[in-house]
């Protein structure tokens, strides 16, 4: 004990740079990994799997991009395989929840003989703040296929803290963690709150899907980007994740965060000005 080494799968990601923080913030040995590091670790290529695994203890996996694309089962499986080879004796793997698919690579962790926890989070409140969702509340109209349907959105704090739980603490080897945010939104009221805090006019539209994918299209955004944005919006977001838990109180003591507090402080960064 004392001296274990913690890797990070996507350590500069929404969620990974925020648990490496707090475990560097524990004196914790902490190894990043994804494409830019050196060595590097790259889903679509196994040979530098191994290397990234030598001498590590346990692991915090975020999948890149989803669990719920073609290969992911595929290479959760042989991630957990060769994980269970080199002695890894825990991984915490982040999930999506509501994704059947997801579930599939959570089977082929639970199977793997390594000691494993599953966090199945809901939306992030940073896929507005840090990701795809950014450019269009920056242009002052997010346009998303997308109507009244509510979603749990979640911190990425919260679910970094989880996840820094489960690594550091006893009691969290063979969970399952179901974590979602305080309150039930749809994404107008999530653009709504956003408008509010930032005194900007800032309007949300809904268009069909067809539509939005034939925009993706003429953007030139990738085939497989597309699948997955299809899939993200008709298929996770039909009403069938509209509930809340209390998974995050049961592990961290203390409830989620709330939107409007994230919106207020994210607010004060300044990353929701308008485009100049
Ligand atoms: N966003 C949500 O609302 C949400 C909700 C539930 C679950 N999830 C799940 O969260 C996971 C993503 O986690 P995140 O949002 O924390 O990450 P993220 O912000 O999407 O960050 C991407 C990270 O992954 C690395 N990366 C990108 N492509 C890679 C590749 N081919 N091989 C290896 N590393 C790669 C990036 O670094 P490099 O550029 O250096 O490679 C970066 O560190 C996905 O599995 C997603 O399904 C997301």
């Amino acid at each position: 004990m004392g001296s274990e080494t913690i890797l990070i799968l996507g350590g500069s990601g929404k969620t990974g740079r925020r648990v490496a923080e707090r475990l560097m913030a524990q004196g914790k040995d902490v190894r990043l990994a994804s494409r830019s590091t050196v060595p590097a670790f790259d889903w679509t290529d196994p040979s530098g799997w191994a290397a990234a695994l030598e001498g590590v203890d346990a692991a915090y996996v975020s999948y890149q991009p989803d669990l719920a694309v073609p290969g992911a089962v595929e290479a959760i499986g042989m991630l957990c395989r060769l994980a269970a080879e080199k002695g890894v004796k825990h991984l915490v793997l982040l999930s999506g929840r509501g994704e059947d698919e997801a579930q599939a690579a959570e089977q082929a962790l639970k199977q793997s003989g390594v000691g494993y926890t599953i966090i199945s989070a809901s939306w992030f409140f940073q896929n507005f703040s840090e990701a795809f969702l950014l450019d269009g509340i920056q242009a002052g109209e997010l346009v998303l296929p997308i109507g009244d349907v509510k979603e749990p959105f979640i911190d990425a704090d919260d679910i970094a803290d989880v996840a820094v739980a489960a690594l550091t603490e006893p009691g969290h080897v063979g969970k399952i963690y179901e974590v979602t945010g305080p309150q039930l939104m749809t994404f107008g009221e999530a653009v709504a709150e956003i408008a509010r805090q930032t005194g900007r006019d800032i309007r949300f539209t809904t268009v069909d899907i067809d539509d939005y994918a034939a925009m993706l299209e003429q953007a030139q955004i990738p085939a497989d980007y597309i699948w997955l944005v299809r899939y993200l919006f008709t298929t996770v977001l039909d009403g069938r994740n509209e509930s809340v838990t209390d998974d995050v109180l049961q592990v961290l003591g203390h409830p989620p965060r709330g939107f409007a507090d994230f919106a207020r402080e994210a607010a004060a960064t300044g990353v929701w000005e308008g485009l100049k």
